[in-house]
């Protein structure tokens, strides 16, 4: 654990004698802040490579966040989107030019090369290549360098993290797409709990935090591993599996004080767009913070929010320096901001910036 980790521990050794037993998870309510490197730090090195995972944890994450996608043959690997033109060099690999196609993806199109549509084997060919070569050309420098990770990969990279750096580096996994992996017989579920436990993650005080845009696979995950989940929230829409079955309920519906109590019938936390907690005014700036985190809280759900970013374009108007897009801004107060605000997390591509305003706050409370 780490420092931060510990000394939440030692306050938790005292309320223990009186909490039941067992009800200790990867992060409690009270507990310090966390820091989860977003795609790794992937605000300097591709993201979901082994590269931005370990940057992330010599940066201090106590996280690493690896969304996981199929491939043909079963193998949960780390990719944003099931297609991969846009952040690997598969467009430039001429024996796997016949794979693209377009597909119905939550209900929209969607055309390149899809990972359901290769065999790991195959996939391992492939080399990462930085998603925003426009906002972040500096590391381009990396691109054709690695591979795509398996999840068992980071499982065992994490394991290996923890012992270099003598504290435990959490995974922090979300499903991607769930529904469509289910309709195409490449369930995401099973192979993440198999994985997990195979690497003895899978009880509850375990450092793994199992995330989805969807409820119904999070509502089964409850009832077959004790390890935490957390419902993502989007700042529109609904989760893709009520749109499917016609649940005319959104994630706003979600947020309310109903909503979260039902969420806490399976999940320990939220992962939140960062404006449904400071949300912006007509200028796009940040006030005063919603009820989101109170309400929340009061329902005993943890609140991690998504995703800060280092680069102007990301954040809102008064945390920008300069009227360059793609120029730094004032990520460190930005990150103070919404822990000001009660947030439990910080889901952030810039982990270094995130953990120094996080050790900062809390020297400072
Ligand atoms: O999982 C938290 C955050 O990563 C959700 O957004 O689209 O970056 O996976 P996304
Ligand atoms: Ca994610």
């Amino acid at each position: 654990m780490n420092p931060r980790r510990i000394a939440a521990t030692a306050t938790l050794a005292v309320v223990a004698v009186l909490a039941p037993a067992g009800t200790a998870t990867a992060q409690d309510l009270g507990d310090d802040p966390i820091v989860i490197g977003h795609r790794g730090a992937s605000g300097y090195v591709p993201e979901h490579t082994l590269a931005a995972y370990k940057l992330a944890v010599k940066q201090g994450a106590d996280y690493i966040e690896p969304d996981l996608v199929s491939t043909k043959d079963g193998v949960l690997v780390a990719r944003h989107e099931n297609e991969i033109s846009g952040t690997t060099d598969v467009e430039e690999r001429p024996e796997f030019a016949d794979r693209k196609t377009t597909k119905m993806i939550d209900g929209a199109p969607v055309t390149g090369f899809f990972t359901e549509d290769f065999t790991y084997k195959e996939l391992k060919k492939l080399r990462a290549e930085e998603r925003l070569p426009g906002v972040r050309p500096q590391n381009t420098r990396y691109d054709g360098r690695y591979k795509v990770p398996t999840f068992e990969q980071v499982l065992r990279l994490s394991e290996q993290l923890s012992k270099r750096y003598g504290r435990e580096i959490g995974v922090y996994p979300e499903t991607k797409h769930p529904t469509y992996f289910d309709s195409i017989g490449l369930s995401l579920e099973e192979p993440l709990v198999a994985s997990l436990r195979k690497y003895d993650l899978d009880d509850a005080d375990d450092e793994v935090i199992i995330q989805s845009f969807e409820t119904a696979n999070l509502v089964e995950l409850n009832k077959v591993i004790d390890v935490d989940l957390a419902q993502l929230v989007n700042n529109v829409g609904a989760p893709y599996d009520f749109v499917a079955a016609g649940d005319p309920r959104t994630y706003a519906d979600l947020m309310t004080p109903e909503g979260m109590k039902w969420i806490a019938t399976y999940a320990d936390g939220l992962g939140v767009h960062k404006d449904l907690v400071l949300p912006r005014d007509a200028s796009g700036a940040t006030g005063e913070p919603s009820p989101l985190v109170k309400n929340a809280h009061d329902a005993g759900l943890l609140v991690h929010i998504w995703t800060l970013r280092r680069e102007n374009q990301f954040m809102a108007t008064n945390f920008r320096i300069g009227s360059d897009p793609n120029a730094p801004g004032d990520m460190y107060a930005e990150a103070k901001a919404f822990l000001d605000a009660g947030v439990d997390g910080l889901f952030s591509d810039n982990p270094d910036i995130a953990v120094r305003a996080l050790e900062d706050w809390l020297a400072e409370r």
